[in-house]
């Protein structure tokens, strides 16, 4: 047993787990409300919550959709992603963020992170670039924005699009403005880990009003009933499909969670804020801890709060720490596996070496508990267990 090893006390005797929801009365009142009301499915807290999320970002359109996956897949199908066309992606993310391409028909192709930010390098997708791509998926990893601008001026000279995966970002700032408005589609996930939740939720946001349209249709299997795009008019009754979409609805249940989840999103921000920067105080001394580098035009909400280890100044592995971290009741995790290694996309031809960077990077991670449900004990523990951990097995 690894807890014999550290002998005496756990630092904690129960889990605390790396992330979880915030729910108050407030949130479970609203949704009693809708639950009590006419409306299950779409009604009047869709486009609210729609409108809600638009304006705190400062976008023009929303579609709020069933999850982040969801919002995609639909961002990628109103950028006409099809068959024969590839997109550049990051390695170090959810699988969500390349199979987007694939439920389209396109290919993704990975670009190397930049060592520091873990996010994707500008610098290293230009030579990705040929006459078949049409857009680029960039993550904002942990919460930090990627360099949208030099992301934007590529995307600009070559005639792309940019579907920003912000599952992570929401409220994040980039430049002292809020991730969501310089990407062409910027798409935020309320998964229960993530900055605000609905359980299961996801939005696109966007300035331009065609690729709003087509998000619109998508959700609602390619069906209209805006006569101005209907072949003919057949009564009042009638609604034309006129391209091929799906059931991605999400439910006026989810949406008042996510409207009351909105009012409170800035205090979230600032309480995340303070947790990663507790921890960046007590770890950064240690030098075999790196802790976040956030780039000068970043404000993170720290979705996630991932720290590398120097391992070359460690006596065992990255697996140990986890181990011992776990045997102290720290609930740590690893985000992310680079995508293309996975069986199935090694099936698909992908190959190890692609992107040296994030390979190098994913053996040295762990992600520390980041939530709103933990309070200034459960972080002393967390910064009690590192310690521990990290001078038990220093070289
Ligand atoms: C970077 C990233 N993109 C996309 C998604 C997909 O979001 P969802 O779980 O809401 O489908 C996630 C979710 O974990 C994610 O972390």
């Amino acid at each position: 047993m690894k807890l014999a090893i550290f002998g005496g006390k756990q630092v904690r005797s129960t889990m605390l787990t790396y992330g979880r929801q915030c729910i108050d009365d407030e949130d479970i009142n609203r949704v009693i409300e809708v639950l009590k009301g006419d409306y299950l499915t779409t009604g009047p807290y869709v486009k609210e919550f729609e409108d809600k999320v638009a304006k705190y970002v400062g976008a023009k359109y929303a579609v709020a959709v069933c999850n982040g996956t969801a919002a995609l897949h639909m961002a990628c199908f109103a950028a006409g992603i099809g068959k024969g066309d590839e997109v550049i992606v990051a390695p170090i993310t959810f699988a969500a963020s390349a199979n987007c391409v694939l439920y389209c028909g396109g290919t993704p192709v990975f670009s190397d992170i930049d060592p520091k930010t873990y996010n994707l390098d500008p610098d290293q997708i230009e030579k990705h670039i040929t006459d078949k791509t049409k857009a680029i998926i960039p993550v904002d990893f942990t919460g930090q924005s990627v360099d949208i601008d030099a992301i934007r001026k590529i995307a600009d000279k070559h005639g792309l699009l940019i579907i920003e995966d912000g599952a992570h970002s929401l409220g994040s700032e980039y430049k002292g403005n809020k991730v969501g408005t310089v990407a062409d589609m910027t798409e935020f996930s309320f998964h229960p880990v993530k900055p605000i939740t609905t359980g299961e939720g996801g939005m696109v946001v966007t300035d331009n009003k065609e690729l709003y349209n087509k998000m619109m249709l998508f959700r609602t299997h390619g069906i209209t009933r805006d006569e101005s795009m209907m072949e003919k008019n057949d009564g009042p009754w009638y609604y034309e499909q006129i391209d091929l979409g799906y059931n991605y609805r999400i439910t006026d249940m989810q949406c008042a969670l996510g409207t009351s989840q909105m009012d409170k999103i800035d205090k979230f921000l600032a309480r995340r804020r303070e947790i990663a920067s507790m921890y960046n105080d007590e770890f950064k001394s240690i030098e075999q801890v790196v802790t976040p580098y956030e780039a000068e035009f970043s404000n993170s909400g720290h979705h996630i709060y991932v720290v590398r280890l120097e391992l070359d100044k460690l006596t065992c592995t990255r697996k140990e720490i986890f181990e011992a971290l776990k045997a102290e009741n720290i609930g740590v995790n690893v985000h992310y596996y680079p995508v293309y290694l996975f069986p199935y996309y090694k099936r698909l031809g992908y190959k190890i070496g692609t992107c040296p960077e994030a390979e190098e990077l994913y053996n040295r991670i762990i992600t520390l508990p980041l939530h709103l449900g933990m309070n200034d004990s459960d972080i002393n523990d967390v910064i009690k267990a590192v310690k521990k951990v990290i001078s038990f097995y220093s070289k």
